[in-house]
């Protein structure tokens, strides 16, 4: 069988958006041989090596792969490596082709599909079945009334997090809580999608500085679930789908945990 007939599957039950560009082939391409298949959020070289050991021929990852740089010159703020000089890059481009691994990126295009990143969050939190509001594109959704601390233990114990990062009342009632799952925290802007709705608290991932002031200033509660935490189960899914479909394949799920401790 041959790597495209993977691509094509899953470009099939989860179709490119127009500007979805970033969802294509990092290494190699559609025409050599699959028998293993390796998912996950986003693989990394400790990942390429188990694929090695196990003859995996395809990786399928929602981030991306390589660390970019920008081109120096478009840097302002110091002298930036290249892309094809940092460690990092040079390691994993070395793994991948010394293994004839082929790595595929599904990124956009599992972000929103009706199974991908947020609807399996939810799924995943017993949230499927609640009223929602998708009208912005991040979405708004109505929970029963629970505290700031209860949602919160909920959060960490559902997604597996040994701590979560908060802002906001512990007593609080939370009833509706906007998501901007995944990378969405980086920057305002994803949260600025939900703010006509309404809402009590946000719960996202990456969330920066200036996210929790705004919340503050808009009284909102915060929440961050992490990016990885919010964005693992559409790939999980994913990799269930790719094994039903192709049964003769072995298809492993691999599950990045949390890059961060505290002291
Ligand atoms: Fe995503
Ligand atoms: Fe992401």
């Amino acid at each position: 069988m041959k790597i495209q007939e993977i691509v094509d599957y899953v470009f099939e039950i989860a179709p490119n958006p127009p500007f979805g560009t970033e969802n294509i082939f990092e290494f190699g391409d559609g025409s050599r041989d699959v028998t293993g298949i390796a998912v996950a959020w986003w693989i990394t070289s400790e990942m390429f090596e188990d694929m090695a050991t196990k003859g995996y021929e395809l990786g399928l990852s929602h981030e991306r792969v390589i660390y970019d740089m920008p081109q120096p010159e478009d840097y302002v703020w110091g002298k930036v490596i290249k892309t094809d000089e940092l460690g990092a890059n040079r390691r994993i481009a070395q793994l991948v082709n010394q293994h004839g691994i082929t790595v595929h990126r599904f990124h956009s295009n599992i972000d929103l599909v009706e199974w991908g990143m947020p609807h399996a969050l939810f799924d995943q939190l017993g949230w499927g079945d609640y009223p929602m509001d998708w009208s912005r594109g991040v979405p708004v959704v109505e929970i029963p009334p629970i505290s700031l601390e209860q949602l919160i233990a909920t959060i960490k114990s559902t997604l597996r997090l040994p701590f979560v990062r908060y802002d906001g009342d512990l007593k609080r009632i939370i009833r509706r809580v906007a998501v901007p799952w995944g990378g969405l925290g980086q920057w305002w802007t994803g949260v600025g999608c939900a703010a006509p709705l309404g809402f009590d608290a946000l719960i996202g991932g990456d969330i920066i500085d200036g996210v929790v002031r705004l919340a503050r200033e808009e009284g909102w509660a915060v929440i961050d679930a992490m990016h990885h935490a919010t964005e693992l189960e559409a790939m999980k899914r994913l990799a269930e789908k790719v094994q039903q479909r192709f049964p003769q394949l072995k298809v492993e799920y691999y599950e990045n945990s949390m890059p961060w401790a505290v002291l």
